[in-house]
């Protein structure tokens, strides 16, 4: 082939989000409409990436990712690690608990298997996303790099993966602080709490992992008030665990008190996005107009039900 091609898209953490590292449980979304997508072609030398998106080509050491994803699906493939240039096209927010790294990884994957006429099955694509996010994240849970490769909800522990149907009727939206997070700070701000106060640390994160059980039976039967109850317990949690911000508890009291039925931080916190339920019929532009005035940087409107795109 002249070029491959492959998409991915992003990711919505609902519950589980830092407890999910030490082993619990978690819920997480796709996000199709906000898409990563990458070509690969043939070049001479060593492996490149290039980025249109000058948030992502802004940061550091932003090329260990994709190019490791590149060299991962090249090893699988049998080939040398070499010869291949990716060029990413990506409309998912960098630091913003979308996924953006390993969205990233996963169109490039896609796309050195379609350059070699491979067809790669979820499991592997999610072990070459995985890898190549070891690489700049430390040691993440998985969560983000399964859900990219997912269609449906995922009910995701220690790598194992139950893709599951929402019922819940109502929209999520999910709001911008305008602050970048690091998730390998705010990890390790939770790994520091274990060390000092480890009773306290557990109690809290063995409480979010059975807040994702009991919610993955809300989200599967759509109770909305359950689900939105379940969303602001989390929030308290993880509040306490140091991991929200002024700026995510100001998005969150202005959603709940516009009338969301619940709101949470998603993804590492310290910065980043929150997300609200909105219940169906509801009122969602009071929620947005809310979420504006209180200075969220962006908005998003996700359908509880993922809607897979493109096959
Ligand atoms: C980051 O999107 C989610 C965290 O739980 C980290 C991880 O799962 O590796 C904070």
């Amino acid at each position: 082939a002249v070029a491959g091609h492959g998409r991915s898209h992003a990711k919505l953490i609902l519950f589980g989000e830092h407890s999910v590292v030490h082993g619990h449980p978690a819920i997480a979304v796709p996000v199709h409409a906000i898409g990563a997508e990458a070509d690969a072609v043939p070049v001479g030398g060593a492996l490149s990436v290039s980025s249109d998106d000058a948030a992502i080509t802004a940061r550091e050491g932003w090329q260990d990712v994709p190019v490791m994803a590149i060299a991962a699906t090249l090893r699988r493939l049998g080939l040398p690690e070499e010869g291949v240039h990716a060029s990413i096209r990506s409309r998912v927010p960098a630091g913003r608990g979308f996924g953006s790294s390993a969205a990233v990884a996963g169109a490039i994957v896609a796309a050195v298997a379609d350059l070699h006429g491979a067809e790669l099955d979820r499991q592997t694509r999610f072990e070459l996303v995985q890898e190549a996010e070891r690489v700049a994240h430390g040691n993440p849970s998985g969560l983000d790099a399964r859900t990219t490769v997912a269609d449906r909800a995922v009910a995701f522990q220690r790598g194992a993966v139950r893709e599951f149907d929402i019922a819940l009727q109502g929209s999520f939206v999910v709001a911008d602080t305008g602050v970048h997070g690091s998730t390998r700070r705010a990890v390790a701000d939770v790994r520091a709490l274990l060390e000092r106060e480890p009773e306290r640390a557990e109690t809290l994160l063995d409480r979010l992992g059975a807040i994702a059980v009991d919610a993955e039976r809300a989200l599967r039967v759509g109770d909305a008030q359950a689900t939105g109850g379940m969303m602001d317990e989390s929030q308290r949690i993880l509040r306490e665990l140091g991991v929200s911000s002024v700026e995510i508890e100001a998005l969150v009291t202005a959603a709940t008190g516009a009338g969301a039925l619940g709101a949470k931080l998603s993804g590492g916190g310290q910065g980043g996005c929150i997300v609200a339920l909105i219940g169906d019929g509801d009122d969602a532009t009071a929620v947005t107009e809310a979420l504006r005035a209180a200075g969220a940087a962006g908005i998003w409107s996700v359908p509880p039900a993922p809607h897979p795109s493109g096959t």
